[in-house]
């Protein structure tokens, strides 16, 4: 069975598609026309990841930002979203301290924001973090594996799980992230046999990048998927399309046509008619307007 929700995504919907082995399609989007295109594109969750970070803020890594730009970003994509499912991520900062900043943060995101829901990475005392926003009413997603906030805590940005101690650790952690109400967890850069087996194990969905084809659903990174990210992409990516290119073919040619003058043509310029024309070269004309007298 198939099932493709079809005027609004809502949670049952997600929890249903893993129920019926339809893979949920999640993208991240960072402003208002790539939610809207996402969004007409079908996906099932628009995601506002804190990947925004890198991608289209100009930090290093996903660190740095901040709630108040998370915000920003978000409410932009929010007012392109209409039919999926919208997800806002936690920054490093807004849920590791206590419970209540946690919910504190996640409420101002939902209410900021319009977020349907929020996603928090870790596990161990994140979970309680999870457990308290569930409780408070708000759709948390959890997020095991590679989790990019605490990268150097992990000795870097490496695949997660490949000793038989450390998969089955995250298959407790995605038990116990379960456990706390989250509706769906992302795995990320987990073996394909270790992700495979967790979702297995869950009721709700895994969100699957590079973690290969049996997680119940998949994302990927806007700009790495449509081909715009320069340089050196990790193992799990595919470019389905090559946007920079097209990016910069456009760039290239308008800035060839401006300097040849053959853009803008007679049709991207506005008329005027012959007898205000006259009146206005009279009312210029030498003499008339002479000097700044008139300023
Ligand atoms: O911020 C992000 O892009 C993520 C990934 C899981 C897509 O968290």
């Amino acid at each position: 069975m198939s099932t493709q929700p079809v005027d609004k995504v809502r949670l049952g919907d997600l929890a249903d598609l893993k129920e019926a082995g339809t893979p949920i399609v999640m993208v991240t989007a960072y402003d208002h026309p790539s939610a809207r295109l996402a969004d007409e594109s079908g996906v099932d969750i628009v995601f506002v990841g804190d990947s925004a970070a890198n991608n289209v803020l100009g930090y290093p890594d996903t660190t740095p930002i901040s709630m108040d730009e998370m915000i920003m970003l978000a409410r932009a994509a929010r007012r392109g979203t209409s039919r999926a499912f919208f997800l806002v991520d936690l920054p490093l900062g807004a849920f590791q301290v206590n419970d209540e900043e946690a919910v504190r943060n996640a409420l101002r995101l939902v209410k900021e924001a319009g977020a349907e829901g929020v996603k928090l990475e870790g596990a161990g005392p994140m979970v309680a973090r999870a457990r308290a926003i569930a409780t408070a009413g708000i759709p948390v997603m959890g997020h095991i594996g590679l989790t990019p906030q605490t990268a150097s805590a992990l000795g870097g940005f490496k695949a997660q799980g490949r000793t038989a101690a450390k998969a089955r650790q995250l298959y407790t952690d995605a038990l116990a992230l379960q456990a706390a109400g989250c509706f769906a967890i992302v795995l990320e850069a987990v073996p394909a046999p270790v992700a495979a087996r967790i979702t297995e194990a869950l009721r709700i969905p895994t969100i699957g990048i590079g973690a290969g084809p049996s997680c119940s659903g998949q994302v990927l990174v806007w700009h790495d998927l449509l081909g715009i990210t320069q340089g050196h992409t990790p193992r799990f990516v595919k470019a389905f399309a090559s946007v920079g290119d097209e990016i910069r073919r456009g760039l290239t040619a308008f800035a060839a046509e401006v300097r040849a003058g053959t853009f803008p043509a007679a049709e991207h310029t506005y008329r005027i008619s012959d007898d205000e024309l006259a009146l206005f070269e009279s009312e210029v004309a030498p003499g008339v307007l002479a000097g700044d007298d008139w300023l």
